[in-house]
């Protein structure tokens, strides 16, 4: 399968450098081996959606309600994604988890309502500094993809260590390989639909760390934040794919 680069903007980007990216990255990105995807905040997404029409990038978004229409002020729901362009949204990010005290089963209930609308749900699950120090990485990351990840899922899985969000740091290769082969194993295992599924790296990745995380076993793309932001940094790391 094609690795899948994700870039998420998160609440970064007005309209003019909004529309400068997307096209930055649109005019270098080449014949890509790497399936692309950018994720603007809402407000953008119609827009870069116009700016990407037909260069075969997608654009996703960054959350979503459990549903359609309704009384939820300030909600967005999956199909109003749909409807203004998105094919994927990410979900469980752990900002949104932390900011927003997301649940698992709430979780659960908007990827459902993504796969519902047509979209390709990006489930993050990773631990935080204390949890590794503890040792308890694969307990915390089974139970987040038992209760995340609704019965018959089927999208792709990002493992975004919480601590190497942002900070420039970037688990060894073995710990990643050792995490991917284990979230691979939990598909297999408890989500025969996702056996399959793209298991995304996230945190930190950069031009200078890309290739080498990217070639790792069961690693299917990246998730990529702050490099993201920067049209050079995103399509070094696409052309690393
Ligand atoms: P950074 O690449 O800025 O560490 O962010 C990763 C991330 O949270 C992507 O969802």
């Amino acid at each position: 399968m094609r690795p899948l680069i994700a870039g998420n903007w998160k609440m970064n980007g007005l309209t003019e450098e909004s529309a400068a990216l997307a096209r930055g990255i649109r005019h270098g990105l080449g014949d890509a081996a790497a399936e692309v995807l950018i994720c603007p905040p809402a407000t953008q997404i119609a827009a870069v959606a116009a700016i990407l029409a037909g260069s075969g990038i997608a654009v996703g978004g960054q959350h979503c309600h459990t549903g359609k229409f309704g009384p939820h002020t300030g909600e967005i729901s999956a199909l109003m994604l749909r409807d203004v362009g998105a094919t994927h949204v990410i979900l469980g990010h752990s900002e949104r988890r932390a900011d927003q005290g997301e649940s698992n089963a709430l979780i659960a209930c908007k990827v459902s309502s993504a796969l519902e609308a047509g979209l390709v749900p990006i489930v993050c699950v990773g631990e935080t500094a204390e949890e590794r120090d503890l040792g308890q990485q694969q307990q915390v990351v089974a139970h987040q993809l038992e209760g995340s990840l609704p019965q018959d899922f089927v999208g792709v899985v990002a493992y975004e260590p919480v601590w190497a969000i942002g900070t420039g740091k970037v688990p060894t290769a073995a710990d990643i390989t050792a995490m991917h082969a284990f979230i691979r194993a939990e598909l297999k295992r408890a989500r025969p639909t996702a056996a399959d599924a793209r298991i995304l790296y996230g945190g930190s990745m950069k031009p200078g760390n890309a290739a080498e995380i990217l070639a790792l076993p069961e690693v299917g793309g990246g998730l990529v934040g702050g490099a993201s932001l920067v049209a050079e940094d995103f399509l070094a790391i696409i052309r690393a794919a």
